[in-house]
């Protein structure tokens, strides 16, 4: 199958990437499963795409009719099995590597076997994932960014075992869907938080020890370096504990202090400040 003929698309996970994948993907007119673990996430998820859309809407990036049509193309499910037809799957469920490798061994089983098994994880390895299937040539990495339905980046990340026809595939139905993709190798944080996290987590520092305030700090980098948000304003966009997670995944891999996570992002995520989707982090959302 090319990703031309893609007509169902199956995206595990309805939260902050998994909503907004499933977005990209409607917007394109491509029908779209999405399964979440229980009614409740499910509906938070949809909440978040009909907000999204509304903004779209707002903003003049979409007609009401587009935006009707991206709605009608979404199938919500609990059930892992209501995507047993789909031709691609994303998965976007929590970027926890036990979580993962349980749901890449339920996948295999119940998606058709020549179907593509794409993960949208930031760190975690495509191999590690590939192996616990029969299909580890047709697993790999589609790495979209916070938030999807604006960043044009999409992140293909080849495993060692990924045939060079994934790869192609991921590309091409990538670009299928209006992004841009950049080919990456599997090492852990591939090639944007490779870059991104020392710099995020050297802000944490400077403000952890006092060095500069937090509006200073990012207003430096908005006013000094052109970028949409300061460092400390993207953490609590990206989730503290997700920052947190792929730091932690960085400093094994690499055992370089530059990656650590900071005592004071890990402090705040066990105090339950975990940004913008908690309500507070460096910021107040409330
Ligand atoms: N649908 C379509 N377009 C939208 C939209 C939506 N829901 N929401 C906003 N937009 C468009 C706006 O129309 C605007 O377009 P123009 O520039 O053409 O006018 C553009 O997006 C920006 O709009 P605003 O500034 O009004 O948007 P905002 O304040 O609501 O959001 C932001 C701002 C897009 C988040 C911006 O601050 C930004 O780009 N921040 C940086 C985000 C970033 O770096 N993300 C990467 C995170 S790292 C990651 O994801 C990797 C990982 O693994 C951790």
């Amino acid at each position: 199958m090319s990703p031309d003929q893609v007509k169902k698309v199956g995206v595990i996970g309805c939260g902050i990437m998994g909503s907004g994948i499933t977005e990209v993907v409607a917007r394109s007119g491509i029908a779209v499963t999405v399964v979440e673990i229980n009614e409740d996430a499910l509906e938070r998820g949809i909440g978040k795409i009909e907000t999204s859309a509304k903004k779209a809407v707002a903003r003049g990036k979409m007609s009401e009719e587009a935006r009707d049509a991206l709605l009608a193309c979404i199938e919500p499910s609990t059930e892992l099995e209501a995507i047993a037809d789909v031709d691609l799957v994303v998965e976007a469920a929590s970027e926890d590597v036990d979580v993962k490798l349980a749901l890449f061994r339920q996948l295999d089983a119940v998606v058709r076997p020549g179907v593509i098994l794409a993960t949208n994880t930031s760190s975690i390895s495509i191999v590690e994932l590939g192996e616990v299937t029969q299909r580890p040539d047709k697993v790999v990495g589609m790495h979209f960014f916070n938030p999807p339905a604006v960043m044009k980046l999409l992140e293909i990340v080849r495993g060692l075992l990924t045939s060079e026809e994934t790869v192609e595939f991921a590309r091409r139905f990538g670009e299928r869907v209006g992004k841009t993709t950049v080919l990456s190798k599997d090492r852990a944080g591939f090639i944007v938080n490779w870059l991104l996290m020392p710099y995020l987590n050297s802000a944490v520092r400077m403000l952890e020890e006092g060095f500069a305030t937090r509006e200073d700090i990012d207003n430096a980098v908005v006013l000094g370096l052109a970028h949409p948000m300061g460092p400390l304003a993207l953490l609590d966009l990206i989730g503290l504990d997700t920052a947190v997670y792929i730091s932690n995944v960085l400093y094994d891999e690499f055992k370089d202090h530059l990656y650590a996570p900071p005592t004071l992002l890990k402090r705040m995520v066990m105090a339950g400040q975990l940004g913008r989707k908690s309500g507070k982090g460096f910021y107040d959302y409330s």
